[in-house]
């Protein structure tokens, strides 16, 4: 196993890309990076000062004086904004229900593109998203798309809520992943599209063990 290579991983939200993405990464020691991150630093900045998720110049010029790093640490990917750690704070109900509208500008995006292109310049890179195999990557050496069923997708956030203690309620997470999927799939710039030449994975009744098998299977391909 020698060559490095590149693996795209796409698909909507909660089909379980970032979780078999850090297996997969994991097992061929490559890093990963969570693109969704980037997206979801800028809002809580945005919304932490006030600044509106529709005025694309203003969040134009926040992410221009923002910086946003992916940190690989023993615990995982810790994300820092301004060097402060927002792993966590990244993932509140605010952010997740803002993060679609910051990430529809097409502005916004290509400052975007432009710093994830840097971070996968290197091979050896597991990355996922919604344009990794369009736009962020398209030469990579293997692309994925993760599909599942919105009912199931609602119910592995609501585990993943009840499992750490969070409040949580399905119908409504229900709601929100398809509001969310909507506008990713809906938005003029890069929006979510399966890649013509990536594969197709519907993980809806599969384990995740089952899932990064199955990416890896890809991948031997070709290392
Ligand atoms: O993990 P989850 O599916 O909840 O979402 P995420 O990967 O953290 O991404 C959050 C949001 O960022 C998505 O719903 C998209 O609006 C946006 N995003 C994007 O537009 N392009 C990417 N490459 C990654 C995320
Ligand atoms: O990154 P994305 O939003 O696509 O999904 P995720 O955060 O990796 O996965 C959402 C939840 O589904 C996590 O709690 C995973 O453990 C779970 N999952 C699952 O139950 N079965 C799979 N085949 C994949 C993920």
């Amino acid at each position: 196993m020698t060559k490095k290579i590149a693996i795209a991983i796409d698909g909507p939200a909660a089909a379980g890309k970032s979780t078999v993405a850090k297996i997969v990464a994991k097992k061929l020691s490559y890093v990963y990076i969570d693109t969704g991150a980037m997206y979801r630093a800028l809002t809580l900045k945005a919304l932490n000062e006030s600044v509106d998720v529709n005025d694309e110049q203003a969040l134009v010029s926040l992410l221009d004086s923002t910086t946003i790093k992916l940190v690989q640490s023993e615990e995982g990917q810790r994300v820092l904004l301004d060097e402060e750690d927002v792993t966590v704070s990244i993932r509140t109900n605010d952010v997740t229900n803002n993060v679609s509208y910051v990430a529809q500008h097409s502005e916004v995006r290509i400052e975007m593109v432009r710093r994830q292109q840097q971070l996968a310049q290197e091979r050896g890179v597991v990355m996922d998203g919604r344009d990794i195999g369009t736009k962020v990557i398209p030469d990579a050496e293997v692309k994925i798309f993760l599909i599942a069923t919105v009912e199931e997708r609602a119910k592995r956030r609501h585990s993943e809520n009840l499992s750490k203690g969070f409040p949580s309620d399905l119908e409504l997470l229900k709601k929100e992943i398809e509001k969310r999927d909507e506008i990713d799939s809906k938005r003029e710039a890069s929006p979510l599209v399966k890649a013509v030449d990536a594969v197709e994975i519907d993980t809806t009744s599969l384990s995740i063990e089952q899932v990064a098998e199955a990416i890896l299977e890809q991948a031997y391909k070709i290392i």
